[in-house]
């Protein structure tokens, strides 16, 4: 895995939903790691499992979905075993997490500075209801929301999308957390905010060592901030490195195929074609390597023999059983 002692180790999560003896395995074996202050870009198609893997982490999983096997590793404990009162610890203490939808994280009842207080109250106790306003004054203007006092005492429909982005990026700071988990935090958003969005977050990294899990469809925000990316295909992931290797030194078909889409490089004239068809459903996953029927390198032992997550150099693994063509994308 990372070279230093990880901070969050994921090994081997199968999710799954559905009848006990007739499962979909929604995740199917991810291992993913994330050093201290390290920012991790989470990519690949709609429905590869990126955000169930996150929720994961935070006991966060919809009902009906279960993990079936692995371990979350987070400082040598292990999150999947843990109680749901040290789950409401971690969350917002421990790990953060920013959201598409700041609606999903700002109650419309609640004003926007006692979000910063409740969440401070919840992991400090002592900390007295004025101290605990004041430190919520002083996380709004951190993160760049104007007037913060005033601001504080606004309900959310009285923010901007993009104040309402701050707010809760705020609120996810607040402790100071370790590790924030970012799940599409720009989608929604216009150029602008996206590019402060993003600064958010690394000013977090830089200031205060968190580390990050973005996850995102936007290779161009991943090649901006990530440190590593992890490429998820049909509930695995398929490949992890280094973010300026990965990207000039792609190793699976998938990851050629996805950097392949991205327009500039398109329009340079130096792609392989965009991956054709559809990534299958979780119920209908074909044998060996998943990737199979879209594979234009697939033989014989991709349709029996399912591939695992092997060094390709240092930091660099992939699960595939054919090496890259040389200078396959340059
Ligand atoms: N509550 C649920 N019950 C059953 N299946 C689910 C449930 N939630 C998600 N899934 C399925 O699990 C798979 C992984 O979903 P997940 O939301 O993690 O994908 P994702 O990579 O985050 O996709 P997107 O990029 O669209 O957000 C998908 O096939 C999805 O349809
Ligand atoms: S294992 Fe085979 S099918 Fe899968 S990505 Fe590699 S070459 Fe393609
Ligand atoms: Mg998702």
């Amino acid at each position: 895995m990372t070279s230093p002692d990880p901070l969050l180790e994921i090994t081997g999560l199968r999710l799954e939903a559905g009848a006990a003896d007739a499962p979909a395995r929604l995740v199917d074996g991810v291992d993913l790691a994330v050093a201290p202050g390290e920012v991790v870009g989470l990519v690949g198609e709609s429905g590869s499992g990126k955000s169930l893997t996150m929720r994961s982490v935070l006991g966060l999983l919809p009902s009906g979905v279960r993990a079936s096997g692995g371990r979350v590793g987070w400082d040598g404990e292990d999150l999947l075993a843990a109680s749901e009162p040290r789950l409401r610890e971690v969350r917002g203490g421990e790990i953060g997490m920013v959201y598409q939808d700041p609606s999903q994280a700002l109650d419309p009842l609640m004003r926007v500075g006692d979000h910063i207080v409740e969440t401070l109250r919840l992991h400090d106790p002592r900390l007295s209801r004025r101290a605990a306003r004041e430190r919520a004054v002083e996380a709004l203007a951190a993160v760049g929301v104007p007037d913060p006092a005033r601001r504080s005492r606004q309900y959310p429909h009285e923010f901007s999308g993009g104040m309402k982005q701050r707010a809760m990026i705020a609120v996810a700071l607040a402790n100071r957390p370790r590790l924030v988990i970012a799940d599409e935090p720009t989608t929604a958003l216009d150029v602008t905010i996206q590019a402060q969005v993003l600064d958010l977050l690394r000013t977090a990294r830089d200031e205060l060592g968190t580390a990050v899990v973005l996850i995102t469809h936007d290779l161009g925000l991943v090649a901006e901030i990530a440190d590593r990316v992890a490429v998820m295909y049909a509930g695995s992931v398929v490949e992890v490195g280094p973010v300026g290797e990965l990207f000039s030194d792609p190793q699976h078909p998938y990851t050629r195929g996805l950097l392949a889409s991205r327009p500039h490089l398109a329009a340079r004239g130096a792609a392989l074609p965009a991956i054709a068809g559809q990534p299958p459903l979780p119920t209908g996953r074909p044998p060996g390597c998943a990737f199979h029927p879209r594979c234009p390198l697939a033989g014989d032992l991709c349709v029996t023999d399912a591939p695992l997550l092997e060094l390709r150099g240092p930091d660099h693994r992939t699960a595939c059983h054919v090496p890259a063509p040389e200078g396959a994308l340059r």
